[in-house]
């Protein structure tokens, strides 16, 4: 006979609860067709201001036609992990293309840009290591460091100062890894990647950078900040995300072959999960080719984003210190981003809505998006929403 017992989830639904109180509970928004720059939610048409589709791929026909090829030569599943049956003939041509790419000697692709970074960070270190991180960087970045059981300092964003105190403070012979994001995903703005590379050669560092959010947004071709700073051969792992601008799934490291090797017989997420379908991995090599011989997309997103960003800025908004397509507009307390995303959304913008614990209690915000593929009448339209809920909210 079953036993009647309490709840021992019940705990949860208090959780919840305190969200609803706070104004913070969010339900998810469904996308009812394709991810695209004009599209519906909810049943509601919205300039969509929210996704990571930087450059219009996720519905690009090439990507479309390689991956349809893909799934009736290759079939839909890989049917194992790469380390076991799972690494089939266009796994390894998509990792060759990347590194070429990135002008690296290998790379090993991962199931996502989270699985990559928080993979590979938990292989490298120990628990006798010191990983050195930018306050800001990246929630899988801070889930690998744990899981690495090594010891974690972080210094205020951007901080080289700071970052080279904790250094200083540190036994030379001891192992670190310096780390931080290439484009910080909340604001927008640049990682110190010059700098910090300086620095991990002066303290013997291993040098990382997560570049999800500048894979094909910055640097020649979108090659990412490492190329645009001119950072080449001075950075040692270098993370990149096939999930955003390119308009897929997945995520890779870029590096030495001697890394790459470490990964495939290290790294747990390469180990313990089953690679990408064909259809993933074919279009990403579609991508790849778009980024290669349709520069002109990225000149169209750089267009669009100075548009943008401009007239948010007219309009009186607190867009922070991005540098980037990504602009947040701050509210500040948590439940007016919120109210400023709805409002937004009611009338046909949508802008998510940010708060802590992804971003501090006091700078809550919506994050914009734009994207090659936003018309201009579009995102004017966008900025005539926004100033006018702004003023109505208080906002501007
Ligand atoms: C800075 C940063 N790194 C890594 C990731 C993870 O990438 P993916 O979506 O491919 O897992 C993200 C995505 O949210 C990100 O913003």
């Amino acid at each position: 006979m079953r036993l009647m017992r309490p709840d021992p989830l019940a705990f949860l639904g208090a959780e919840l609860d305190s969200l609803k109180q706070l104004g913070l509970f969010r339900q998810l928004r469904i996308l009812e067709g394709e991810q695209s720059h004009k599209t519906t939610f909810d049943h509601r048409q919205v300039v969509n201001l929210s996704s990571n589709n930087y450059l219009g791929l996720t519905t690009h026909p090439r990507l479309r036609e390689r991956a349809l090829d893909a799934v009736r030569q290759l079939g839909a599943g890989s049917g194992s992990v790469r380390s076991i049956a799972g690494t089939m003939d266009i796994h390894m041509e998509l990792e060759r293309r990347l590194a070429a790419f990135k002008q690296t000697e290998a790379v090993v692709v991962f199931q996502s840009g989270f699985a990559a970074n928080a993979g590979t960070v938990a292989a490298v270190l120990t628990k006798d290591d010191v990983v050195i991180s930018d306050q800001l960087n990246h929630a899988s970045i801070i889930d690998g460091a744990r899981l690495s059981r090594a010891t974690i300092k972080v210094f205020p964003h951007k901080e080289i100062d700071a970052a080279r105190k904790i250094l200083t403070d540190l036994p030379s012979g001891q192992r670190k890894l310096l780390i931080t994001d290439g484009v910080f995903s909340m604001d927008g703005d640049l990682g110190a990647v010059p700098e910090l590379c300086a620095l991990a050669e002066e303290f013997g560092c291993i040098m990382m950078v997560d570049d999800a959010h500048a894979s094909g947004v910055f640097g020649r071709n979108g090659r990412g900040t490492i190329d645009h700073f001119g950072m080449h051969g001075r950075v040692d792992i270098q993370v990149g995300t096939l999930s955003k601008a390119m308009g897929v799934l997945g995520g890779y490291v870029a590096g030495s072959r001697a890394l790459i090797e470490f990964l495939y017989h290290r790294a747990r997420p390469f180990l313990f999960s089953t690679s990408h379908p064909p259809a993933v991995v074919a279009a990403c090599i579609a991508a790849i080719d778009v980024l290669e011989q349709e520069p002109e997309l990225i000149d169209r997103l750089w267009d669009n984003t100075r548009f943008f960003k401009a007239g948010l800025k007219a309009l009186g908004f607190d867009t922070g210190l991005s540098e980037s397509p990504i602009t947040p507009v701050i509210a500040g307390d948590g439940a007016l981003a919120m109210k400023l995303s709805d409002r937004l959304f009611a009338e046909g913008v949508f802008a998510q809505g940010i708060a802590f614990p992804t971003v501090a209690r006091d700078k809550a915000r919506v994050r914009t998006i734009v994207t090659a593929t936003h018309t201009r009448d579009e995102l004017q339209f966008a900025l005539d929403v926004f100033a006018r809920v702004g003023r109505e909210l208080g906002i501007r």
